[in-house]
């Protein structure tokens, strides 16, 4: 069983993809009680059309979280208003904090995958009020930016995007790092294909992309929401996927006491295992202001 706490569009989303690809039964938990059962509702009576038969329960009441195996955490609030990004950070870790504390009451063997942006703090937060070793907690960003940059890359090479492997660490956020040394079409390095000006210019559409959707649209949706199925189905079948997730260091790559994204193997236990690459001087060099962005942020925390 998933629980997904937040029943707005990310979590409604993503409950919406793990049934119909058929990963797990979802709980869908809002503070909302209407939203969230109207959601479980209205997905429910989908069954039939796509053939699904995973339960959704729609609801407000935490412990119906029993026993999750994995726990998804889309609660938090947009930026309103005279709002900055600091505030907003603070708000969103209360909401994280509070929770959290829930999941370790009626979920404390599960696997959390952090939503809520922005999402490298989050998950830090997360890991520090949950108690739970690292390799259970994690955070959903650069494989959504990975998804974003295989999009660019085929684009620009006219072929499916199916054919591009790609990988984003660091930030999920604008010090992301995006690392053209490690894409490929069909295992050929696009170095080969495309000129260093047509890889920046891919690199740069990767990094904007997010806030270009929320220019037009108020919010980013199914993209995140594809990217966190991805991911659960990754945990739940145990499938030992590699891909950029938030995952907090203790040394690797040089630094700790710190959440953000990098090349892990995915699977049954979450973060199965963090792989060290071999990094450019210029990728090395944006990781560190990466981390660094990250640090700060958390140093800004007041809750
Ligand atoms: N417990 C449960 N649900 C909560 C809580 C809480 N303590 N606080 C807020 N929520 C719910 C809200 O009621 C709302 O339904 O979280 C939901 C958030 O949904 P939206 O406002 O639609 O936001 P969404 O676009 O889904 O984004 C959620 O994911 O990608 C990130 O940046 C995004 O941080 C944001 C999060």
């Amino acid at each position: 069983m998933i629980t997904i706490i937040g029943a707005g569009r990310v979590g409604s989303t993503a409950a919406f993809n793990i049934l119909r690809y058929r990963i797990g039964d979802v709980v869908l938990i809002d503070i909302f009680e209407n939203l969230a059962k109207g959601e479980a509702l209205d997905m429910m009576q989908t069954a039939p059309a796509l053939e699904f038969d995973g339960k959704i329960i729609g609801t407000n009441d935490y412990s119906q979280m029993q026993n999750s195996e994995l726990v998804i955490v889309t609660a938090g609030e947009a930026r309103k208003p005279g709002m900055s990004r600091i505030d907003l950070m603070n708000k969103n870790a209360g909401i994280v904090k509070s929770v959290v504390r829930e999941v370790v009451k009626h979920a404390p063997d599960c696997k959390l995958m952090i939503v809520t942006n922005p999402v490298d703090v989050m998950t830090y937060v997360a890991y520090k009020t949950s108690g739970f070793e690292r390799n259970r907690v994690f955070g959903m960003g650069n494989i959504l930016d990975t998804l974003r940059f295989r999009s660019y890359i085929a684009l620009e090479l006219n072929v499916s995007r199916e054919d591009i492997r790609a990988l984003v660490i660091g930030e999920h956020g604008d010090s992301m790092v995006p690392l053209a040394e490690y894409a490929s079409v069909a295992g050929i390095p696009i170095t080969r294909l495309l000129t260093k000006e047509k890889i920046d210019k891919i690199i740069n559409l990767t990094v904007s992309s997010g806030a270009e959707v929320i220019n037009l649209k108020g919010s980013t949706t199914h993209a995140p929401a594809a990217a966190i199925a991805i991911m659960a189905d990754a945990i739940v079948r145990g499938r030992n996927r590699v891909m950029g997730v938030s995952t907090v260091l203790q040394g690797e790559y040089g630094f700790k006491d710190v959440s953000i994204g990098m090349p892990v193997v995915l699977g049954k236990n979450g973060v199965e295992k963090i792989l060290e690459l071999d990094l450019s001087l210029e990728a090395r060099r944006r990781l560190e202001k990466s981390v660094a962005v990250i640090k700060e942020c958390i140093d800004n925390l007041s809750v």
